[in-house]
């Protein structure tokens, strides 16, 4: 689907359903970026419900500090918010953070990995090589498909040590729908180093970087769904909404302005926006099944950007994934070993690669690939809108009347598809 400035406004305004429950008695949580903003807000709704292990991963040991402090406070949380420090800027600090989990040998159900940062305009590279402005690509792409890989076997040794199906919730943004990469970045040989190393990128950061991320966000997700091959694993990406928080720290100027202008007229609260990344933690009931590889807004499956659902999209997608296992592999060679052994390439993509792969590859062969991607999209559309309706359907089953109006109403006010796309510099104000 396409997503305009109107519908934006019709998403923020739309009304919410409250924050999802559910028993964690005994389950471990971890939230990424957890000291503040939506994270934080998260990890209150989780300590509710009473997990037996609550991780907050933050960067910063005094503001984790403070942070379980008031949590411990504001929640009344009878077990131990555990703080651990994770800087994504820094390879080695993602590294060791998996290790001491694995070491640990506890299990994992719930990681959601929220921690981000929206660029700002200097152009800085972190000490592992990535751009940094600061540490975009780095923080909110390659560190927490890092985290995600290498914290894969805890969740699959969960699901089948205690019959359970963690959940991997990788946290995007509505902003993706504005975002697209240029065909020539995709066919480079390494389009993660053309994009943000500092051996092939010398800038321009271009204005949609913050955008890029995020779509990037949904890329791994859907890759990584792919692979899963109906593991007991559920991964999904969520757009929490634009929400008042420090993300927009950095704005300057004009964009600073507009942006707490539109603050004031349309944000939610980082509570309210955290209610998406419960409800893509424990949400879904019995239909659980349905939020795999799913973009979630508005506690439901919404369709994600026509980019990511067309043929280029697709491409980006499966180029980006192959060239990010390869460049996590440098930095820790585990990957390569949890890859192989817990992922599986996916049919349809092998098919297309092959065609792909092979310049001569014959018309037919060709002319199969795009009918499977043609039937892979109509699929995803239909499955997508089949899920909304399961999902507008199951919710109103289990909230209570007044919940059920709401969603109703809600539902009459999802926004419709629209041709226009953001005015850019709208477009940068809103980043989140
Ligand atoms: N706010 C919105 O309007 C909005 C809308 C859509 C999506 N989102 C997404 O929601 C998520 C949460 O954002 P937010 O709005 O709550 O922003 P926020 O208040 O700025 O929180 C971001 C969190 O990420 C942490 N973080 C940043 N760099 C890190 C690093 N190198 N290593 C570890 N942690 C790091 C921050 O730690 P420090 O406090 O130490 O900086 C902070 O805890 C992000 O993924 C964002 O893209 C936000």
């Amino acid at each position: 689907m396409k997503l305009g400035f109107f519908g934006f406004v019709a998403q923020q305004r739309a009304p919410l359903a409250p924050a999802h429950k559910a028993d964690l008695n005994g389950k471990t949580v971890l939230v990424t970026g957890a000291n503040n903003g939506i994270g934080y807000e998260a990890a209150k709704h989780f300590a509710r419900m009473q997990p037996l292990r609550l991780i907050l991963a933050c960067r910063s040991k005094e503001k984790g500090e403070a942070a379980v402090e008031k949590l411990k406070k504001e929640t009344n949380y009878p077990g131990t918010v555990e703080l651990w420090i994770l800087d994504l800027a820094d390879f080695s600090s993602v590294k060791s953070f998996a290790e001491k989990f694995e070491a640990d040998g506890g299990r994992l159900d719930i990681l959601v990995a929220n921690a981000a940062i929206d660029p700002n305009k200097k152009l800085e590279y972190t000490k592992d090589g990535w751009e940094s402005a600061t540490a975009s690509v780095q923080v909110n792409n390659l560190s927490t498909s890092l985290l995600s890989l290498l914290l894969l076997p805890r969740m699959l040794d969960t699901a089948e040590k205690y019959n359970a199906v963690p959940r991997l919730v990788i946290v995007s943004s509505l902003v993706h729908y504005f975002a697209k990469f240029k065909k020539s970045l995709v066919n480079s040989k390494n389009p993660w180093r053309k994009y943000g190393h500092k051996e092939e990128f010398k800038g321009p950061l271009s204005k949609d970087r913050y955008n890029e991320t995020k779509l990037l966000n949904l890329f791994f997700t859907r890759a990584l769904n792919d692979r899963l091959a109906g593991k007991p694993i559920i991964v999904t990406s969520v757009n929490p909404g634009y929400c008042y928080s420090s993300l927009r720290r950095r704005l300057t100027g004009l964009q600073a302005i507009i942006d707490s202008l539109m603050e004031k007229a349309l944000a939610r609260t980082s509570e309210e926006g955290s209610r998406q990344l419960v409800y893509a933690s424990v949400g879904g009931g019995y239909r659980a099944d349905q939020l795999r590889g799913a973009y979630i807004n508005l506690s439901k499956v919404e369709e994600p950007s026509d980019y990511i659902l067309s043929k280029a999209g697709h491409e980006a997608q499966e180029k980006f994934w192959d060239t990010l296992v390869e460049e996590l592999i440098k930095v820790d060679p585990k990957v390569k070993k949890i890859v192989d052994d817990s992922l599986t390439a996916p049919m349809m993509d092998s098919m297309m690669s092959s065609d792909m792969g092979s310049k001569k590859g014959s018309k037919k062969s060709k002319k199969m690939s795009s009918k499977m991607d043609s039937m892979k999209d109509s699929k995803m559309e239909k499955e997508s809108k089949m899920d909304s309706m399961k999902d507008s359907k199951m919710d109103s089953m289990k909230e209570s009347k007044m919940d059920s109006m709401k969603e109703s109403k809600m539902d009459s006010m999802t926004p419709k598809m629209e041709s226009s796309t953001m005015n850019s510099n709208m477009n940068t104000a809103m980043a989140a």
